[in-house]
């Protein structure tokens, strides 16, 4: 009764240039592992899902990308959306289709950008999240221990009162606080972050968009009977673009008061930025990270550099630097100004 949602029709935006809409990171081998994270993350989720219960939801314009990496994917694994709305519209598709496949499923939803190397603890953890949706209606999601005040993510408050419980009530959750409220969370102490991970049954998230977004469930449930048909395709494509453009984290966790964590076993990152794959690459003694270029390092430290195609970089006095390019563009930026790549790529968008 268990199945997989991966969910892989994001841009990206703070991985630019590399990360593009024609070609986000979820498809590239940004860690140079061999596997793309599309890619890693079926391996991993497959691990505890079987093969043919796993589904990719993407947009219309990733559909070879898909196919290409995942070369045993079948037709009905693939859901497109004919355009971008955020997570909350792909998740409900994902929990009709897959109601129709089998009404006493339970779901796992897992992003396509983490890097997670310890499998087996999140697979367990995995484990542990399907059984406490076997005995209660809830919404779980995998915390993490916060070590900064990361405005770019969902910060979980916790009830710590049963120490054995595997898993806390949530008392509130909170997506992408500013910078002021994350520092006070994690002052408090009784915070984890969001994983982006999620675990419900299907019967109990559809009544929750029922409850909570009720023009997007109405929109999508009224066409029960044609998931997993020949015309679902048709109705997605023409339907989807009326939906709301909302994340789950906004649409459901916040609102919803049966939200449940697991605190997460493994290490995790979530590959957003440049910064975070810096952490995760290996580097040399001055803490550069060095992709795909050949390099004259004088007097630099803790840099992220990458080519297209092996190019020779010569840097002299640089240090906290991105220096990341793409065959068209270039683009040199302080670490401390990750966050605002996704902006500059609005402008050079608009501009060229
Ligand atoms: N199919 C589909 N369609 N997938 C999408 C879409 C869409 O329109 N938009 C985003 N995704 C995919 C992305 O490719 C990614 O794998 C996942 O959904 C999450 O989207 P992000 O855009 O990366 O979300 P986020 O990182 O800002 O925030 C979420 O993840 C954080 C942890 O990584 C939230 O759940 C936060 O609360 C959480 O802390
Ligand atoms: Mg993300």
């Amino acid at each position: 009764n268990r199945y997989a949602v991966i969910m892989a029709g994001g841009v990206g935006s703070r991985f630019w240039p590399v990360s593009k809409t024609s070609h986000p990171k979820q498809f590239h081998d940004m860690l140079g592992t061999g596997k793309t994270l599309l890619q890693q993350t079926f391996a991993r989720v497959n691990k505890s899902i079987p093969q043919d219960n796993i589904f990719i939801l993407t947009n219309n314009i990733y559909e070879d990308l898909v196919k290409q990496q995942l070369e045993d994917i079948k037709d009905f694994q693939i859901v497109l959306e004919p355009a971008m709305r955020n997570t909350a519209p792909c998740i409900l598709l994902a929990a009709l289709k897959i109601k129709a496949i089998n009404p006493n499923a339970s779901m796992v939803v897992a992003p396509s950008d983490h890097w997670i190397e310890d499998e087996a603890a999140f697979a367990r953890n995995l484990d542990q999240a399907f059984k406490v949706c076997d005995d209660q209606e809830a919404l779980v999601t995998l915390g993490i221990q916060p070590s900064f005040p990361n405005t770019g993510y969902g910060y979980i408050k916790f009830e710590d009162t049963d120490k054995d419980e595997l898993s806390k009530s949530v008392i509130k959750f909170t997506e992408k606080p500013d910078y002021e409220t994350a520092k006070r969370f994690l002052a408090e102490g009784n915070y984890l972050w969001n994983a982006g991970i999620f675990i419900w049954n299907v019967s109990y998230i559809l009544k929750q968009f029922e409850q909570y977004q009720p023009e997007m469930f109405q929109l999508f449930a009224k066409a029960e009977n044609i998931y997993n048909t020949p015309s679902e395709r048709d109705f997605i494509q023409s339907n989807y673009s009326k939906s709301a453009n909302i994340s789950i984290d906004y649409a459901i966790l916040e609102p919803s008061t049966s939200v449940r964590c697991i605190p997460a076993e493994f290490d995790w990152n979530d590959l957003g930025t440049w910064g975070s794959l810096h952490d995760k690459l290996e580097k040399d003694s001055e803490n550069n990270a060095v992709i795909n270029a050949e390099v004259i390092l004088n007097h630099c430290n803790n840099n992220i550099i990458r080519t297209e195609n092996g190019k020779i970089v010569v840097l002299q006095r640089l240090n906290d630097y991105i220096v990341v390019e793409d065959e068209k563009v270039l683009v040199i930026a302080p670490k401390s100004d990750e966050q605002d790549i996704k902006k500059l790529r609005q402008q050079a968008i608009e501009k060229f």
